[in-house]
């Protein structure tokens, strides 16, 4: 197996990806369609299947164009059943239900990936945790907010994506980099790494490891003594649960 290959492509503010091997392709959330059109067509690839973390039309905009204009299969993400997966030239991107922004989320996970805009990731060290395409479940440095109503689904996907080895890079559907931070900042005035997370920030390449994401994603630090003061001081309930927790934090203004 020949390994992966991760391009990031931007549409305002929509963040769409390019999953390769050395023929294959699969678009996933590809708002960015003419730009992924001329990328394949400049490096010899195929484009082999299209298909979304959700449906909402600012992920999906860019399927119809997409298949319009190859031969690919439109892979419909209702359909993955949970631990699914994807083949492309025999590395395998698998698929996680991960309800709570909408009902019809779901992440994608790939370990075998090698490089990312054409660059090496870690050397030659193979990579842990791989990379994370989490749609609108998961961004650097916030959560997505919970439409499908349902908190404590949303609750069990974040805590399931938390298990994931640390040096897994996420990757998510839109760059809210900037905003998010400063949110975390309010927050967490007194959290260091914020400002770290702040300064590595490169909006020609939004990723962060799921390391960083626990030290300064105000939304994963439900254990962290600062916010369960912080909730504290808000009157919420903080006590028994990391669920309970969860929910207060995510009735924070
Ligand atoms: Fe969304």
């Amino acid at each position: 197996m020949a390994g992966l290959h991760l391009e990031q492509f931007r549409c305002g503010d929509n963040l769409a990806y390019l999953l390769y091997g050395k023929k294959e392709a699969v678009a996933i959330d590809g708002v960015a369609w003419e730009e992924i059109l001329g990328f394949l067509d400049k490096h010899g690839l195929s484009l082999t299947y299209v298909t979304n973390t959700h449906g909402h039309f600012d992920h999906t905009a860019g399927n119809e164009p997409l298949l319009r204009h190859s031969r690919a299969l439109y892979l419909d993400h209702n359909k993955f059943p949970d631990g699914g997966a994807i083949a492309i030239e025999g590395e395998s991107i698998r698929v996680y239900r991960t309800p709570g922004h909408t009902a019809d989320s779901v992440c994608f996970h790939a370990g075998g990936v090698q490089t990312i805009r054409g660059e090496l990731i870690t050397g030659n060290a193979p990579l842990n945790g791989g990379i994370l395409l989490t749609g609108d479940t998961l961004f650097n440095g916030t959560v997505g907010n919970c439409f499908s109503g349902d908190q404590r689904a949303f609750f069990r996907s974040i805590k399931r994506l938390m298990s994931l080895p640390g040096d897994t890079l996420i990757f998510a559907g839109h760059d809210y980099v900037r905003d998010s931070v400063a949110m975390a900042e309010q927050l967490e005035p007194d959290n260091p790494d914020i400002e770290r997370f702040r300064q590595a920030y490169d909006p020609g390449h939004v990723y962060s490891t799921l390391a960083e994401e626990l030290k300064i994603n105000p939304y994963l630090r439900f254990n962290a003594p600062a916010i369960i003061a912080l909730l504290k001081k808000h009157g919420l309930p903080c006590g028994a649960t990391e669920e309970e927790r969860w929910l207060s934090l995510m009735s924070l203004e």
